[in-house]
């Protein structure tokens, strides 16, 4: 899968994505990420890309002209397919859903924006879709944009082995169960018993329990459209009305 990036800040990436399993994906062969400058597209000799907002306000607003051009020129016949992302604070949330949607396709265009925003004629002509990874505000979509091809690089097959995709939280629409490893015993606290059984029915079920039992206590909103057996659901509304038990922890 191909990723291309349009921002202001090439160097921001240097990091993110030239480290770890990111790193590992590019070296194999498995994702390919190129970075553009955008001010490479301005148009005049101070090579602005900015500007102050029509009716006034604070800040400088990123002109339209260079972004909508490098974009059409970079993807050329492919912009009619490939999916444009503009990361925003005023966006849809990103989602584990959207991530594995994107995983599909083999390429995808992330438009980065500073400074106060960027000129609405940029989604509208492209038809980019606004994302917002969170409720709050960051300085610019860069690092939102490392985030993203992060989040939807793990799931391209070979990336990361299937095992740990299928355990992991929101896959199966719940937070995922607390994990231990060596020592047993650190500080007078001591593995749960149950992990040591061998018992594997057992520990399933342990495991479930607690990611049930996070879920309910930190996220409750997940529940709604998480898969759940009628007792599970049973189970939740006792802890609802009792408060959630919290394992002895
Ligand atoms: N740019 C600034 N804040 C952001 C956010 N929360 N999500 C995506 N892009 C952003």
């Amino acid at each position: 899968m191909r990723f291309d990036i349009f921002t202001l800040f090439p160097g921001a990436y240097e990091g993110p994505l030239t480290e770890s399993i990111i790193k590992r994906a590019q070296d194999d062969g498995l994702i390919e990420i190129a970075i553009h400058d955008i001010r490479e597209w301005s148009r005049d000799r101070h090579r602005s890309v900015d500007d102050y907002p029509y009716g006034g306000g604070a800040g400088m607003v990123m002109m339209a002209p260079p972004i909508v051009e490098a974009v059409e020129a970079t993807l050329g016949d492919d912009i009619e397919r490939v999916p444009i992302l503009l990361p925003s604070p005023s966006g849809a949330l990103f989602t584990q859903a959207l991530a594995r949607d994107l995983a599909q396709t083999d390429r995808l265009a992330i438009i980065c924006g500073r400074y106060e925003g960027i000129d609405q004629r940029v989604t509208d002509l492209l038809g980019a879709r606004e994302v917002s990874i969170g409720d709050f505000v960051m300085t610019g979509g860069d690092l939102a944009a490392a985030i993203i091809i992060d989040v939807v690089a793990r799931l391209i097959p070979g990336v990361i082995d299937d095992e740990s995709l299928a355990m992991e939280s929101h896959t199966s629409g719940l937070l995922e169960y607390p994990q231990y490893t060596r020592p047993q015993r650190y500080r007078d606290r001591e593995v749960p018993e149950i992990l040591l059984s061998g018992h594997h029915a057992r520990i399933e079920n342990w495991r479930r329990e607690e990611s049930l039992r996070r879920t309910c206590e930190r996220r409750p909103d997940l529940l709604d459209h998480a898969n759940l057996t009628s007792a599970e659901r049973e189970r939740i509304e006792r802890w609802r009305e009792t408060g959630v038990d919290d394992g002895g922890r």
